[in-house]
């Protein structure tokens, strides 16, 4: 056997009919404790492990470009974009996935590892286990999308597909942890995944030595702390701005509390950052060294793709993206004028949701509206209408008319459109020509 395990459960995850000689346990409330993530003891990474972990990844981990970006001028700061979402899986999470195999033992290396993730901790841990001839086995849960399941089947990992929520992903990950004898690998938290995401700090200041202050998505955590290791230890000076989605705040609210806490996690465009209860070690490690955390709403995420694709060519998950939808926001007006390098550390988006992605960010952006307008029922009445949205250079996306619920005489009809606008000032003079020309208008700008 090539350690190449297929199973899905369904959605009762009902394990009654497991097979006791394949790789699958039973599941069962008990409590396992993760021996690396000990809210007890947490562990404080430091430069030194970030330098280890730099030297040992060498070679199978990208160097991926921070380039100065176009977007500059319009935010007015200089903006440079790091852009780990080229690494061979799409996101950062190969640096600590290779290090923490890396730093395995014999015995560990040969019996294997094992991970809970929906993503990206997933695909890159499959992905370098392959390479290192480690096995591994990944939990992931009922709604992780089909794509990434598939890769690390391809990779040739053990995918277990469990749990209705990342709660009971994990316990399945944890309890067949103890019972196989596995090395259990938390994505945002083992002191070696942290040290190693730290790399990408190390990489930003060689490559924007000037950098005054950098943007890091934060979920569970990791990421932010290595990074913010590496670069206040090499420039005190540096400002370390964490972004959280609005639909999951729980660094905020373990900021807080001085600990982490369970903070509700909702649907999200941002899923790597939908973390509830953030990493011990990460916390402990970043807390002092952060200087401020910044929440974002969906549609600035939405927008912050949007704003990548068609400027930047660059195709970037939610996570990835919220960096610089904090820019887009106003959140960091003392960024003027500053050196700032916004990590984009994803690029693991879905196709259809990147449809509806670009659809949502057009919206938020004024470029794709709707309105209703009552128009004549008589021969000509939908043409006039028409052909003045043609004369302001606006495209119509959808058309329909309604005549059975209008209030208004049988003459009328309710044409309701879906438009495409250069931008919202265009949108709203069409809003002015729409109520100048006619009785009954109804327009949904989001602004
Ligand atoms: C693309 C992306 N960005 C940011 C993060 C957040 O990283 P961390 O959980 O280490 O805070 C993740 C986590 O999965 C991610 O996938």
């Amino acid at each position: 056997m090539n350690g190449h395990v297929e199973n899905s459960f369904d959605e009762t995850n009902d394990t009654s009919d497991i097979d006791e000689h394949s790789n699958y346990v039973e599941y069962t409330d008990e409590v396992v404790l993760d021996p690396f993530c000990n809210p007890e003891q947490p562990v404080l990474v430091n430069f030194n492990d970030v330098s280890a972990a730099s030297f040992k990844i060498k070679g199978g981990i990208e160097k991926t470009p921070c380039n100065f970006s176009q977007m500059s001028k319009q935010y007015g700061m200089n903006i440079y974009f790091k852009k780990d979402f080229l690494q061979y899986t799409g996101s950062f999470k190969e640096r600590g996935a290779r290090y923490t195999l890396l730093q395995l033992n014999e015995e560990q290396a040969k019996k294997g590892v094992v991970a809970a993730s929906a993503g990206n901790h997933a695909l890159a841990l499959t992905y370098h286990g392959h390479l290192l001839n480690i096995p591994v086995t990944v939990v992931m849960p009922i709604v992780a999308p089909m794509m990434k399941v598939e890769a690390c089947r391809q990779y040739g990992a053990n995918v277990v597909v469990f749990g209705r929520d990342f709660g009971e992903t994990k316990q399945y990950a944890m309890l067949l942890s103890k019972k196989k004898g596995l090395h259990y690998i938390n994505g945002y938290d083992h002191p070696h995944i942290v040290a190693g995401q730290g790399t990408m700090g190390l990489e930003i200041i060689d490559q924007v030595p000037q950098v005054d202050a950098c943007i890091v998505p934060v979920g569970g955590g990791g990421l932010i702390a290595g990074v913010a290791v590496a670069l206040k230890t090499l420039k005190p000076s540096i400002k370390i701005i964490g972004v959280e989605s609005e639909r999951s705040t729980g660094f905020q609210a373990a900021m807080a509390a001085g600990k982490p806490v369970y903070s509700h996690v909702g649907q999200t465009l941002a899923d790597g950052l939908a973390v509830p209860v953030v990493g011990v070690n990460s916390l402990a490690t970043a807390k002092k060294l952060i200087d401020k955390v910044v929440t974002v709403k969906e549609s600035s995420i939405a927008l912050a793709i949007l704003r990548l694709i068609e400027q930047e060519k660059a195709v970037v998950e939610g996570a990835g993206a919220a960096g610089l939808a904090a820019i887009i926001q106003g959140c960091l007006p003392e960024l003027k004028g500053k050196n700032v390098v916004v990590c984009l550390c994803g690029g693991n988006i879905d196709t259809t949701a990147l449809g509806r992605v670009i659809e949502r960010g057009l919206a938020a952006e004024g470029r794709l509206i709707r309105f209703g307008v009552t128009v004549s029922d008589r021969p000509g009445g939908i043409a006039e209408l028409t052909k003045k949205i043609a004369d302001m250079g606006v495209s119509i996306k959808d058309i329909l008319h309604e005549r059975a619920w209008l209030q208004t005489d049988v003459f009328s009809v309710m044409v309701r459109c879906v438009v495409e606008t250069r931008d919202l000032d265009h949108a709203k003079e069409l809003e002015r020509v729409m109520r100048s020309n006619y009785d009954h208008v109804e327009f949904w700008l989001d602004q």
